[in-house]
């Protein structure tokens, strides 16, 4: 249990939580953020950074480990496949069982076009599962899309592409209908309407969140309505590589059967890749709040077609991850605790910062504390700062955290830390990639009839995202993807098909004399300590 220097903080933060409940702290200037963010923020650290040799980027600047994966040999560059015979033929082939993939497919089918959904692991095992805090919208009468924008354009450093935010915050209302009437249960007042809360950056209430299990509920109402239309959906089984046709569309994709190794060819009149993050790279060596099969892949499959990728170098480390006990290690906190009341402390009792601020700077004055400051809290095997979670009862009355966040609740409870009466420790956790690839509004990509939603996309959110604006760009560009990739498979017919890209792609890294023996997308992470033994080939 606690070490003594956790006990006597504690004891600290216990002293200290009736005035630090009441103590406003003042948000940080422009200039201190920035001088914060390049001393503590992980992005900035160039040394953990790489310059890509071959591919669309060649010349831009990526973390040592995607570089890695991007400048890897394909997992088919030796097998010989017969593209004439595919095992399946679709209108709309998406990669990916997240929400945005289940988004799509769902539009997709509306239109009428015949879908095919695979997914490496299952429909659901998703980042959109593991989301907490919420999904923003601006449908308050004291809100408005405009002011959305303005909140998440500051927020990612103003370098979101203006019409793609433009289109997630005027779609986002409609989003939020969207799902209310597939099923998906809000959190509401007796008189039916939507309880609302802050998120770090944000200048109105405008979470909407289903407790704080909120991705759970969108993901079990989507996943629901796909299965309820009959769309076919593929478990365990990878895209390994993009097909294209004679005019270098898009045209399906090689697929591995997780279980057996057995390579399938799926051909399609346009292809949308909803593969989701990359938290299982464990980026500088962070712990992740993502799920177990986050590592890049469909940044992997359309770099090597010849996509674009935007601000591939920006990752979001959400501030809050559990630093302790180590069995949740990196699992996420969500921000809806400092939303509802709770304050980050040092090992002092002193709140050292606005529990709003938006997430790099929240997780670089973390990392302050716990360095150059020598304030962090010290486990046995890590550091930390504490979020005084009985601050919430405090503020908003007995019983709130078990109503609104009852999950954080349970988590530490199975660990005997009941958060109405103890803090938590928390420490920046990988959680979410900025960017990926490039799309225009329709969702497409520079490759022709290749579409891309949900976390594989970068640019929505320019350099850094606010909190709930995730769940909300897998619905809007979820379903965008799949309204437009169903439209466009109405007017193609496919060409003969090639993999030439893949040899091409091999040629650049010979020519540019990359010699490595990993092969990419990775599918799943490796946890074995090194030892060849067990590691995935
Ligand atoms: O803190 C959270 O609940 C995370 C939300 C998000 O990444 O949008």
């Amino acid at each position: 249990m606690y070490n003594k220097e956790m006990l006597e903080s504690m004891a600290k933060v216990a002293a200290n939580r009736a005035a630090n409940t009441d103590f406003e702290p003042r948000r940080m200037t422009a200039e201190e953020k920035e001088t914060l963010l390049a001393t503590y923020h992980p992005d900035y650290k160039e040394h953990e950074f790489r310059i890509l040799s071959v591919g669309p980027n060649k010349g831009g600047k990526v973390p040592t480990e995607l570089s890695a994966l991007l400048q890897a040999h394909s997992r088919i560059r030796d097998v010989k496949l017969d593209l004439n015979d595919p095992a399946y033929d679709v209108d709309v082939l998406i990669i990916g069982g997240g929400g945005a993939g289940a988004a799509a497919a769902i539009e997709a089918n509306e239109a009428g076009a015949n879908v095919l959904v695979v997914t490496k692991l299952r429909m659901g095992d998703a980042n959109t599962m593991m989301a907490e805090g919420g999904i923003q919208a601006a449908d308050k009468p004291n809100d408005s899309p405009a002011i959305h924008y303005v909140d998440a354009f500051g927020g990612g450093h103003f370098a979101a592409i203006p019409e793609l935010l433009y289109k997630l915050v005027n779609e986002a209302p409609g989003a939020i209908k969207w799902l209310s009437d597939l099923g998906v249960e809000f959190d509401k007042t007796p008189d039916g309407t939507m309880v609302t809360t802050h998120g770090g950056g944000t200048s109105r209430k405008r979470m909407h969140a289903a407790k704080d299990y909120s991705g759970a509920e969108i993901m079990r109402t989507l996943r629901d309505e796909v299965l309820n239309r009959q769309i076919p959906v593929a478990d365990f089984t990878a895209a390994i590589e993009l097909i294209k046709d004679e005019n270098g569309r898009a045209s399906g994709a090689v697929l591995m059967n997780m279980e057996t190794g057995e390579l399938l060819v799926a051909k399609a009149k346009t292809v949308i890749i909803a593969t989701g993050g990359a938290g299982r790279l464990h980026y500088q060596g962070f712990p992740t709040s993502n799920h177990y099969g986050a590592t890049a892949d469909g940044l992997i499959l359309g770099y090597r077609a010849g996509a674009e990728l935007l601000y591939a170098d920006t990752l979001q480390y959400h501030p809050t991850g559990a630093a302790y006990p180590e069995q949740i290690f990196g699992a996420l906190v969500t921000e809806k605790v400092r939303s509802l009341g709770a304050k980050l402390v040092n090992v002092n009792g002193e709140v050292f910062m606005h529990p709003l601020e938006t997430r790099d700077v929240s997780a670089a004055s973390i990392i302050r504390e716990c360095s150059d400051r020598g304030n962090g809290v010290h486990t046995d095997d890590g550091v930390g700062v504490w979020l005084d979670t009985p601050m919430i009862e405090r503020k908003g009355g007995e019983g709130t955290i078990e109503k609104r966040i009852p999950a954080m609740l349970r988590m530490f409870a199975k660990y005997g830390i009941d958060i109405r009466k103890e803090p938590i420790l928390v420490y920046p956790t990988l959680h979410y990639q900025n960017g990926g690839l490039k799309i225009r509004a329709d969702g497409q990509t520079n490759v022709e009839n290749l579409y891309v939603a949900g976390e594989a996309v970068g640019g929505i959110h320019g350099r850094n995202r606010l909190m709930g604006n995730s769940l909300l760009d897998i619905i809007v560009f979820g379903r965008n993807a799949g309204v437009n990739a169903a439209a466009k498979a109405k007017e193609t017919t496919v060409g003969a098909l090639n993999l030439d890209h893949v040899a091409a792609f091999e040629k650049e890294l010979a020519d540019a004399g990359i010699e490595t023996d990993l092969v990419s997308p990775k599918l799943l992470p490796t946890y074995t300590h090194g030892n060849p033994k067990f590691e995935a080939k």
